[in-house]
């Protein structure tokens, strides 16, 4: 396993030599690394599910870029399920006749200073019935690699088959079958040359967490599929607490795609989701038709103080340090010597909240501004108390 990591390491410095990543003096310079912050972007699953095409994607790119996301760090426009068509004779996958040209799309993608997703599985059929990559695995690399595609998101989806006749019930043996697809992919990719981001999807099972970053995934997908609700989001959102420790630069946790604008909650709620991930350091992918969002929902997406804790350099996970019945406290470390505090209420009614400011892992004086009211609030010392926290809402603090 390592050396084929390190094989894919390898090449992914020839790749980025080519891509003018490494200078000319390669041998010295180690490869730029893939995922070195969590991914940003947008993804097409969460609004428009099967409803995609050429035109969906090309509409988002250009979406990305008028809005002001791309500058504000969204650069991946991934293509979700239900693009692939038939298998050619000798066996290349073709995407079917709502992507007429997905090399074309991808240097249109390109054009815009962007950068393509896609999406596959590891299985015969993909979790909407479409064609999977088993016994594909190095072929399909292949073509994404020459369509020019970044990013590939490769889920479980009908390979629970093989898993339930490969492994049964045990769950040792379920997870070495996962790490040796999951891996046959991460080195088909290496092998291209290209460099393309590999994100695991399949649901969290045996604890991925304590595996992903061994057979090369970059993010890796912690729990089941999010919802547009308050209460699917809280159940993931919070549900990460204690899984800080197995992330960092170039790989993470991911509890899904963001559901910001799509309707389902309320203002407090949408900062409350972009503020808990933020803290946990998640893969930010819009999830949102980006076309038609409304001014509201662009400035909770491009809060540049709550991307900027996202992708704070460090990449140390934040965690739950206290919790009051409802309320709970997170902190995150940040490069440079901050921390992020995040007090959320989970009630239905405002709350104040009181912490020590020892349980963020700050001792002494500290200076406080609230993120969201993007208002300096002084300097503290021993504890804070909050003004009234919204219901359902948060109050995001940067602590110097
Ligand atoms: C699974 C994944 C989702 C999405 C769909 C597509 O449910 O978890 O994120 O990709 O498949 O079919």
């Amino acid at each position: 396993m390592r050396i084929s990591r390190l094989f894919g390491g390898v090449l992914l410095c020839v790749a980025a030599v080519t891509a003018l990543d490494c200078s000319i003096g390669a041998q010295t310079q180690p490869p730029k690394m893939l995922a070195a912050t969590p991914p940003m972007g947008w993804n097409s699953w969460n609004h428009f599910a099967d409803k995609v095409d050429d035109k969906t994607i090309r509409a988002a790119a250009d979406a990305l870029v008028s809005s002001g996301m791309r500058d504000a760090g969204y650069v991946y426009v991934n293509i979700d399920d239900t693009w692939q068509g038939t298998r050619d004779a000798d066996g290349t996958i073709r995407a079917n006749a709502k992507f007429p040209d997905m090399k074309a799309l991808a240097d249109y993608v390109h054009s815009k200073g962007l950068k393509l997703g896609i999406y596959s599985s590891p299985g015969a059929k993909t979790c909407a019935g479409f064609e999977g990559s088993l016994g594909h695995e190095e072929q399909d690399a292949r073509t994404y690699a020459d369509w020019g595609v970044d990013y590939l998101k490769y889920d479980l989806c009908s390979y629970t088959k093989e898993l339930r006749e490969r492994a049964g019930r045990d769950p040792v043996k379920n997870q070495q079958v996962m790490e040796e697809i999951y891996l046959k992919m991460h080195d088909a990719l290496a092998k291209t040359g290209r460099p393309i981001v590999l994100s695991l999807c399949q649901y969290g099972w045996q604890a991925v967490w304590r595996w992903g970053a061994h057979v090369g995934g970059n993010l890796w997908r912690t729990t089941g599929d999010i919802e547009d609700t308050y209460a699917s989001m809280a159940a993931i959102g919070f549900g990460q607490a204690g899984l800080s420790k197995y992330a960092g630069p170039g790989h993470w946790n991911d509890p899904d795609m963001l559901e910001v604008g799509n309707g389902g909650m309320n203002a407090n709620e949408y900062r409350t989701h972009m503020t808990l991930w933020a803290m946990l350091a998640a893969p930010l992918l819009a999830g949102n038709d980006l076309a038609a969002m409304t001014p509201e929902t662009l400035s909770i997406l491009t809060n540049r103080d709550v991307i900027a804790i996202d992708q704070d350099a460090l990449g140390r996970q934040g965690d739950r340090v206290a919790a009051e019945g409802p309320l709970e406290v997170w902190a995150r470390p940040l490069a440079g010597g901050g921390t992020a505090i995040a007090i959320f209420n989970r009630w239905t009614m405002p709350l104040t909240m009181t912490f020590d400011l020892k349980d963020a892992g700050i001792h002494g004086s500290v200076h406080l501004e609230d993120l969201w009211a993007k208002k300096d609030l002084g300097s503290f010392k021993g504890s804070y108390t909050t003004a009234l926290v919204p219901p359902h809402g948060v109050i995001l603090l940067r602590a110097q």
